[in-house]
């Protein structure tokens, strides 16, 4: 299965696909091709050092946001992608896009939704509003994509607990490396093997 990642920035769930492929636990999937939105993620360098194609589509560089969005879906399109990962991919993708790719476009989001997250919740912020919340658990979700930030069906989570002395950067770094970089791998082997469904707007996962 062809995958395309979309990035923003360090690009740390970009190599947990590339890690998890080359250990083999994602035998079969091919990252065909990495999307950033913007020219300064160094997921590029990953991507790039470990010879994966890889373009940049900054809406800003557009005439309008409709020919961003034809051009990001055009481009999807030809690397042969079925699967679009949004990994630490912090814009909203376009409706043609969403429309194209329905139920086969995944993000993974640092928070339990629907805890800490929609619009603006990207980054260290969900961490900050989890810690200023006083929550005991916070953690990752994995879901399906539709045109509303973190709206879409619920595929996978995983909590940690949230510790005494933990700063946001703390959290942050529990939940990148304990939720994120196990759950986001784990719902592409389950994608790609056929395991999740999606039966009125939830999606059922088969272990
Ligand atoms: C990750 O924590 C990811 O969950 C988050 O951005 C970070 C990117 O890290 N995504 C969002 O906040 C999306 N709403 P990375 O570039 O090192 O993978």
């Amino acid at each position: 299965m062809k995958i395309a990642v979309f990035v923003s920035g360090g690009g740390t769930n970009l190599q947990a696909i590339i890690d998890n492929i080359a250990s083999g636990y994602l035998a079969g999937v091919e990252i065909s091709l990495v999307v950033a939105s913007n020219g300064n993620a160094y997921a590029l360098t990953r991507a790039k050092d470990h010879d994966i194609p890889s373009t940049v589509l900054s809406v800003k560089d557009f005439a309008s946001r409709d020919e961003w969005d034809q051009t990001v879906l055009d481009t999807v399109k030809k690397s042969g992608a079925e699967l679009i990962v949004l990994a630490g991919y912090l814009s909203l993708l376009g409706e043609k896009t969403v429309k194209a790719y329905s139920n086969r476009i995944i993000n993974i989001h640092p928070a339990l939704i629907p805890s800490f997250c929609g619009a603006g919740m990207y980054g260290i912020k969900p961490h900050k509003a989890a810690l200023a919340r006083g929550v005991k658990v916070s953690g990752a979700t994995v879901h399906y994509v539709n045109e509303n930030y973190d709206e879409g069906p619920i595929i996978l989570q995983k909590s940690v607990e949230v510790l005494p002395g933990d700063t946001p950067e703390i959290l942050q770094q529990r939940i990148m490396k304990e939720c994120e970089q196990v759950i986001l791998p784990k719902a592409i082997r389950l994608i790609a093997d056929g395991k999740v469904t999606i039966e009125n707007n939830i999606a059922c996962v088969k272990e």
